[in-house]
This record gives C-alpha cells, sequence and structure tokens, in this order.
C-alpha cells in the first residue's frame, strides 16, 4: 500500500477520536492526557484563530481540514469564500455535520481531494496545512504547491523532531499503519526557502513549529 493511502485508511477510522480532542467536555483523565500528549493541538487552534482574525472577504483553504474544526469557526468571520479539502470521507461528513449545525454550511466549500491531485480553480488569501505535514512523504513538492496557490499568508504546522513523546507517536501510528514525519527547525527552514516562501515566522508550539508563512 502506499503511504498515503495508508494515511487515508488511518484517518477514516479516527474520526471520533480526533475530533473529540477540540471537546472542551470530557472526562478529568481524558484533559491530563491532552495535556500531556495534545497540548500542541489547542494551542496551534488559538494561535492560527489569532492570526486570522480578520478574514472578512478573504478567500480561504483549509488543507487536510479534517473534522472541520477550524473550517467552521473561519466560516462565522464572513469570508468571501472558504474551503475544505480532505481525503477522508468520513472527516468531510464530519465536518459538513459540524458546518449545517452552526448555520454555516452554505459559506463553506467542501473538495473530497488528495491535496496533491486538487486543481484549485482559484488562489487563496490564506491557506491553512494544521497537523498535515506530519503526515506529507513529499514535503517540498506540497509546499510548492501551497506556495502556488497562496496570495498572502500560509499558516503551517509541522512536527518538531527529537521529542521524547515522539517515541509513544512513532509506536502507536506504527502498531496503527500510519506513517509520521518529523521535522528539525532547519528543514523547515529549508523546505520554506526552496518552495519561495521568503519570509516566514517560526513559532515553537510544544511539539510542533507554527509557521506564518509569507
Ligand atoms: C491530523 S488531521 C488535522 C485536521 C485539521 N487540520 C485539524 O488540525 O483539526 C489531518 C487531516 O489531513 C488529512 N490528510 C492527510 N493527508 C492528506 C492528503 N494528502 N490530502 C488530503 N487530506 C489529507 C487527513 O485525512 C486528516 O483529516
Amino acid at each position: 500500500m502506499f503511504e498515503t493511502s495508508k494515511v487515508r485508511t488511518f484517518f477514516q477510522g479516527r474520526v471520533e477520536k480526533y475530533d473529540s480532542i477540540y471537546d472542551q467536555d470530557k472526562k478529568f483523565i481524558w484533559k491530563i492526557l491532552d495535556f500531556i500528549f495534545r497540548r500542541s493541538i489547542q494551542k496551534r487552534f488559538e494561535l492560527t484563530l489569532a492570526e486570522c482574525a480578520d478574514v472578512n472577504g478573504k478567500k480561504i483553504l483549509d488543507i487536510g481540514c479534517g473534522p472541520g474544526v477550524y473550517l467552521v469557526t473561519l466560516a462565522k468571520r464572513q469570508p468571501k469564500k472558504i474551503v475544505g479539502v480532505d481525503f477522508s470521507e468520513e472527516m468531510l461528513s464530519k465536518a459538513k455535520k459540524l458546518a449545517r449545525d452552526n448555520g454555516v454550511i452554505d459559506v463553506c466549500q467542501f473538495i473530497i481531494s488528495d491535496f496533491r491531485r486538487y486543481v484549485p480553480d482559484d488562489k487563496f488569501d490564506i491557506c491553512l496545512a494544521i497537523g498535515f505535514f506530519d503526515y506529507v512523504e513529499n514535503p517540498l513538492a506540497v509546499l510548492e504547491k501551497i506556495r502556488g496557490i497562496c496570495l498572502e499568508k500560509a499558516i503551517i504546522s509541522f512536527p518538531v523532531k527529537w521529542k521524547l513523546r515522539n517515541i509513544v507517536r512513532i509506536i502507536r501510528l506504527k502498531f496503527l499503519g500510519c506513517p509520521v514525519y518529523f521535522y528539525t527547525l532547519k528543514q523547515v527552514k529549508d523546505l520554506l526557502a526552496k518552495s519561495g516562501f521568503g519570509n516566514s515566522q517560526i513559532i515553537i508550539v510544544d511539539r510542533d513549529y507554527l509557521v506564518i508563512a509569507k
């Protein structure tokens, strides 16, 4: 099986588990485990939303939108257009339900596609790729593609290499058959430079580099 097929199969079966990470109303033990292993996810969510405080009239692309938490939150901020791309049907169903429940289904567009094959008919002011590069085998080609369709800025997370907690993640994902990729700061800088993102801010958010690339 190709590496991307493994990623897709993995996410098809993880919708509820992944979505629950954003749920604030959960048992104490899960809150502790989230704090230990997943605090990056909440933190990068807050920082990304702060970076997208004013998206009124903007065109936004959410690459690997998953259960749609970013998509739906930003759809409420009056963008001109907001598109979520994901290759997992189950993730997109969840995202659509969230959009429907929040009254923004007519604002959002949902594209089921491997991002590498997606041919957008437009460029976007803001591109998000959060929790996405963890699963990308050839990051330079994907970053170049983002660069080519991004007009203003891209907000992208890359998981930090050489973290002790990565061992647990590597073993768990290996067991579940999903490849995962990590990055050094130098690799992130090189990727950004080679893909043409000349002016980037890199913030260390626990286990992630959160990049605001322009
Ligand atoms: C960890 S989730 C992140 C979801 C969302 N961005 C968030 O942070 O809440 C990664 C998502 O990327 C999607 N994905 C991974 N590789 C992809 C690819 N090549 N094309 C489209 N979607 C992909 C997965 O299906 C999954 O829904």
